[in-house]
C-alpha cells in the first residue's frame, strides 16, 4: 500500500491519486473476500500480491478513512514526507471502526465523502447523541471489545492506575450495553489478587461509578491468553468463573476442538518441554543475559533481574526457533494444541493457547458473532501474540494506550454516545486518589503491587 502511494508522491498529486489508491484496495479486498467465501481456491489479486493476507471480517471503506483522516492530518498537502506506515494503519484502523459502525446490511448508510465535514466533526468533537444511535440499550458498533493488556491498556510491565480516559471510555462502553474482556498473555493461574493488582485503577474506577450488577456482568478477564476467565463481580472484585460443570466455561465450550476444555495434560506437558529445552538452547546459543521460567501452561525467557534489556533480534530469534520446533511437534501428529510463541517487547513466551482461542471461546459463551468483536493489541507481526485473533475477529493494531484511548474515542463518537470533558475531569480526579475512593483497599492493592514480580506473579518477601 505504501509503495503504491509513493509514485502519486513523487508526482506531486496525492490529493487526487491518494483516495483512488484506497479505492484500489477497497476492490481488492471485496474480491478477495468474495473468493474466500466462495471457497473455490482460485487466489485473489490480493493473495498474490501479499501471500500472507489474512481475512477480512467486515468490508473496510479505506477512502471514507482516508478523506477523514487527510481533513486532519493534511497529509497530501505535505511536500517533502510520505504517508508513512504508521498513518496507513491508522486509516485502516478507522476503517475498521466505521465499518463495525455501519455494518453491511444495515439500513444506515455511512456518510459519504461529501458529508465527511460532518464525520470528521464527529470524530473531533464531544459529539450530541446522534438520533438512533442505541439500540436497546446497545451501542452502534462492536458489541464487545477484548483488549490485550500490556502496551495497550498499561505501558510493557505496569499496570492501569493512571490512565483516567481510557477508564472512562471503558466505562462508557460497559454502560452502553458492550461487553468487555482483557485477554492477556499474562497468566497467574486463578490468583485473583494477581490480576486485580495489574487492573487497579480499572477497578476502582469501576467502583467509584458505582456499576450496576449487568454492567460488572459483562466485564471479563482471560488470563494466559485464553487459560484462566475471571469475571467482575459486583462487588468489584474479580472472580474466576465456573470451568466445570453447568455454566461452566469449559462445559459450554467443549464443542470448539481448541477449546481448553479438550486439551490433554501429556501433550501440555510434552509441548512445555520442547518450549523450554529450545528456550534454554536460545540462551546458551546467543549467550543471553535472560533466565528461562516454567509455569503450568506457560515457559518464558526473561530478562535477569537488573541487567539491561535483551535484544529485540535475540527475542525473535528465540520465538522463530521455537515456532520451528513446535510446529515440527505438532506437524509430526504428536500434539495439536494451540500455543503462542511470542516477543513480548522485553522477553519471550511459549503460552498453551492463543488470543484466537480466546476470542472463539468468550463469542461462544457469551453468545455473540466473532465478526462483532473488535480485538485491539500491539502485537501483530508474526512474532506477536494478538496476531492470532486476525483469523476469527476485525482487529485493531495500536501501539500505545494512548492510540487505545484515541480508538475508544472514536467508536463512542461514531455511535453517538455523549460524554462531557466533566467526566474525564472526574475520571482525572478519582484516579489520582482524590475523590470517594477506597483509600485501604487502594494502599492493599498498592502494596501487592509493589512487591510483585509481573513474570511469575511471585510475591516477594522483606
Ligand atoms: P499481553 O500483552 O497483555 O498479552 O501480555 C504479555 C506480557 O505478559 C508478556 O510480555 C510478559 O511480560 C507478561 N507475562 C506474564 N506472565 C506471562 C505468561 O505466563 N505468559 C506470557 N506472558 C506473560
Ligand atoms: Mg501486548
Amino acid at each position: 500500500m505504501k509503495s503504491m502511494l509513493s509514485h502519486s508522491f513523487v508526482l506531486d498529486c496525492l490529493e487526487e491519486t491518494g483516495p483512488d489508491t484506497f479505492t484500489h484496495f477497497e476492490v481488492l479486498i471485496d474480491e478477495h473476500r468474495r473468493l474466500e467465501q466462495e471457497g473455490c481456491g482460485q487466489p485473489s489479486r490480493l493473495k498474490q500480491l501479499v501471500p500472507t493476507v489474512g481475512t477480512f471480517h467486515t468490508r473496510l471503506p479505506l477512502r471514507q478513512a482516508f478523506h477523514a483522516y487527510n481533513e486532519k492530518h493534511r497529509l497530501t498537502k505535505r511536500k517533502h514526507i510520505q504517508i508513512s506506515f504508521n498513518e496507513i494503519r491508522h486509516i485502516l484502523n478507522l476503517a475498521q471502526v466505521i465499518a463495525m459502525r455501519y455494518p453491511e446490511g444495515s439500513t444506515e448508510r455511512p456518510p459519504t465523502f461529501n458529508e465527511k465535514e460532518k464525520l470528521v466533526e464527529d470524530l473531533e468533537n464531544d459529539v450530541d447523541i446522534i438520533e438512533g444511535a442505541i439500540q436497546e440499550g446497545q451501542l452502534k458498533g462492536p458489541r464487545m471489545v477484548t483488549f490485550d493488556g500490556d502496551q495497550t491498556l498499561y505501558t510493557d510491565g505496569s499496570n492501569f492506575d493512571s490512565n483516567p480516559k481510557l477508564a472512562n471510555y471503558m466505562y462508557l462502553l460497559l454502560h452502553h450495553g458492550v461487553s468487555v474482556a482483557v485477554v492477556t498473555a499474562a497468566g497467574y493461574e486463578y490468583n485473583v489478587e494477581k490480576y486485580e493488582f495489574r487492573l487497579s485503577g480499572l477497578l476502582e474506577y469501576f467502583k467509584s461509578k458505582n456499576l450496576t450488577k449487568e454492567e460488572c456482568e459483562r466485564f471479563f478477564i482471560f488470563g494466559g491468553e485464553c487459560n484462566y476467565l475471571l469475571h467482575l463481580g459486583h462487588d468489584f472484585h474479580l472472580h474466576p468463573v465456573n470451568e466445570k460443570g453447568r455454566g461452566g466455561w469449559m462445559t459450554a465450550t467443549k464443542h470448539i476442538p481448541h477449546s481448553p476444555a479438550n486439551w490433554n495434560e501429556d501433550e501440555v506437558n510434552a509441548l512445555l518441554d520442547a518450549a523450554y529445552t529450545a528456550l534454554e538452547e536460545s540462551v546458551n546459543d546467543q549467550n543471553i543475559n535472560g533466565r528461562t521460567i516454567r509455569k503450568k501452561r506457560s515457559v518464558g525467557l526473561v530478562p535477569n533481574a537488573g541487567t539491561s534489556r535483551i535484544s529485540r533480534e535475540a527475542l525473535d530469534e528465540s520465538v522463530l526457533r521455537c515456532q520451528a520446533k513446535l510446529s515440527q511437534l505438532n506437524g509430526g501428529g504428536r500434539s495439536n494444541l494451540p500455543f503462542c510463541a511470542f516477543n513480548g517487547g522485553s522477553d519471550a513466551w511459549v503460552d498453551i493457547g492463543n488470543k484466537r482461542v480466546a476470542v472463539e471461546v468468550l463469542a461462544s459463551y457469551l453468545g455473540i458473532d466473532p465478526y462483532e468483536i473488535l480485538h485491539i493489541g500491539d502485537q501483530f507481526l508474526n512474532t506477536g501474540n494478538d496476531y492470532a485473533a486476525r483469523a476469527v475477529c476485525p482487529c485493531i493494531w495500536i501501539t500505545s494506550p494512548e492510540e487505545t484511548t484515541y480508538i475508544l474515542k472514536t467508536i463512542l463518537n461514531l455511535a453517538g454516545i455523549q460524554y462531557h470533558l466533566d467526566n474525564e475531569l472526574e475520571a482525572t480526579a478519582i484516579l489520582a486518589g482524590r475523590k470517594s475512593l477506597d483509600f485501604e483497599e487502594m494502599d492493599r492493592r498498592k502494596s501487592v503491587m509493589q512487591q510483585m514480580d509481573v513474570y511469575t506473579g511471585e510475591i516477594k518477601k522483606g
